[in-house]
């Protein structure tokens, strides 16, 4: 029987889930078609429940949606209920199973294409936000040193380090534009960006949230923007002659997690990141 499965968010604009999702289906020749569901707010909840339909392996959520989502499924993974936020809902015989894969999603990239060496380091990172929240219990199960989270609203990052001050050895928070901030930034091994700035089609795409003077020439600096792939960030690390890791592995990997929940089967994570660059390039041209 043809199964289908899909994108909920709103609005979708040009994402590239659809493309590389379903190089995945086809590559195991399954009767599967990937879609993207653009779902307002007010008929987010009828369109959750027909998930249960039994032609629908399930789907991925995406912004605006993963924290209301919560209450709109059956069960709660553990790993999703302690990040707040569900990226994925699995339709398991009717009753709609919600995970994150987006903490796993940021730490494997790390682990696997970098191959960053957490032991004792000191992590930076910007922004307080969805995304943050997602590396931060990715972070916090790592033997990192210190964490430090810097954002434009002060109570937002207070309000992160609170909930792994318990977790990390040595966890503070700054604004984005104090001297506490450049010290941070100077004093880092890993540098995180979370939040949209530098990301194309936000109001000012051209900024970097860090000046190329500030950055330790033997830190990595990962941008969890995608589009572009060379974020005006990652720029400015490249000039301080920095390490970058851009976030399209990230965007393909919480994707392969949600791909093996859905299917049972191992992404073919090589595929799928292939298209996903062709498709990101695409929308570039
Ligand atoms: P996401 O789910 O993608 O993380 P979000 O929860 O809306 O999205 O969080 C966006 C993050 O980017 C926040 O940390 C936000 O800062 P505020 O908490 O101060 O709003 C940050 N952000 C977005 N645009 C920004 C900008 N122009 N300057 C500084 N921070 C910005």
């Amino acid at each position: 029987m043809k199964s289908l499965v899909g994108l909920l968010g709103y609005p979708l604009g040009h994402s590239i889930s659809p493309v590389f999702q379903q190089a995945a289906f086809d590559f195991y020749s399954l009767n599967t078609t990937y879609q993207a569901w653009p779902t307002p707010p007010d008929v987010l909840r009828s369109k959750v429940a027909s998930l249960r339909n039994d032609q629908y392996l399930g789907a991925n959520i995406t912004v605006p949606h993963k924290e209301r989502i919560q209450d709109m499924v059956d069960i709660m993974d553990p790993e999703a209920e302690k990040i707040g936020a569900v990226n994925t809902i699995v339709n398991n015989r009717g009753s709609l199973e919600g995970y994150n894969t987006d903490s796993q999603g940021f730490v494997i990239p790390l682990k696997k294409l970098v191959r960053f060496d957490f032991k004792g380091k000191r992590v930076l990172l910007v922004g307080a936000g969805g995304a943050a929240r997602a590396a931060v219990f990715a972070l916090a199960g790592e033997p990192i040193q210190s964490l430090t989270i810097s954002n434009r609203t002060h109570v937002k990052a207070t309000k992160l380090t609170d909930i792994v001050k318990h977790l990390v050895p040595e966890v503070s928070h700054t604004g984005i534009e104090s001297m506490e901030f450049t010290k941070a930034v100077s004093n880092a091994d890993l540098i995180v960006n979370s939040t949209s700035i530098g990301m194309s089609g936000t109001e000012d795409p051209m900024l970097s949230p860090i000046p190329t003077s500030w950055i330790p020439p033997n830190s990595l600096v990962y941008d969890m923007v995608y589009n572009p792939p060379i974020t005006p960030l990652l720029s400015e690390a490249l000039r301080a002659g920095a390490s970058i890791l851009g976030g399209l592995p990230m965007l393909v990997q919480q994707g392969a997690l949600a791909f093996e929940k859905w299917t049972q089967l191992e992404a073919p994570i090589d595929l799928m990141s292939k298209v996903a660059e062709e498709a990101l390039s695409k929308t570039l041209n």
